[in-house]
């Protein structure tokens, strides 16, 4: 039980760290909660217009939901695994640092199903990528990864992260409220648009 609670709390402060808006501010980008829709993850800093800025987002707000579940999986066992996870991604949702009110938890997301079970986690990437090219909308890319999650499960015979699938998909949906308005009124920005999704 202890075990699993440092799992937790590992998690959560990984998950915590705000890299995009500590980004923006080591380069020079200003203050993300300003710029576009005010998020703190890699679709926000490109609107900023600098791509190595959201690059570099994407990689270690993905790395440290993947960080979080292999370090667990490697001194714990895979329930702290889960568990870690799942800390990661609340921790960036809610991180401590920003009075709570953090991102939408989509490259954590991805990061996290790559190191649980890669196979999904390529999977939910090439779901993503595939609705960005088509669509050119992020967040309709993000619920599309998120939503098509427990499929991919299925189809990957792999169930072990259902309840975990299932909670993230679920936050993921809740967090892009305003995302999915947009979508529907034809207001969602494509990708890369500066200063828009007020
Ligand atoms: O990854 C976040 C994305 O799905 C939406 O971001 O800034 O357009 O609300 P944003």
């Amino acid at each position: 039980m202890q075990m699993l609670i440092l799992a937790g709390v590992l998690g959560y402060v990984l998950g915590s760290i705000p890299f995009g808006m500590v980004l923006a501010k080591i380069m020079g980008l200003g203050n993300l909660r300003e710029i576009g829709s005010g998020n703190i993850g890699t679709t926000n800093v490109l609107r900023t217009g600098n791509k190595k800025a959201a690059a570099l987002t994407l990689i270690f707000d993905a790395g440290k939901g993947a960080v979080a579940v292999l370090l667990a999986r490697a001194f714990i066992d895979e329930d702290a695994a889960q568990i870690a996870g799942l800390a990661a991604f609340l921790g960036h949702l809610f991180p401590v640092w920003l009075g709570f009110r953090g991102g939408k938890g989509v490259a954590t997301f991805l990061g996290i199903l790559l190191a649980l079970y890669w196979p999904l986690g390529l999977a939910a990437c090439a779901t993503w990528l595939f609705f960005a090219l088509t669509f050119r909308i992020s967040s309709l890319a993000a619920l599309a990864a998120a939503g098509f999650t427990p499929f991919w499960m299925i189809i990957l015979g792999n169930l072990e992260p259902l309840f975990l699938g299932m909670a993230l998909t679920l936050l993921i949906f809740i967090r892009h409220g305003a995302n999915i308005k947009r979508i529907k009124a034809g207001t969602e920005p494509k990708i890369g648009n500066k200063n828009s999704a007020a």
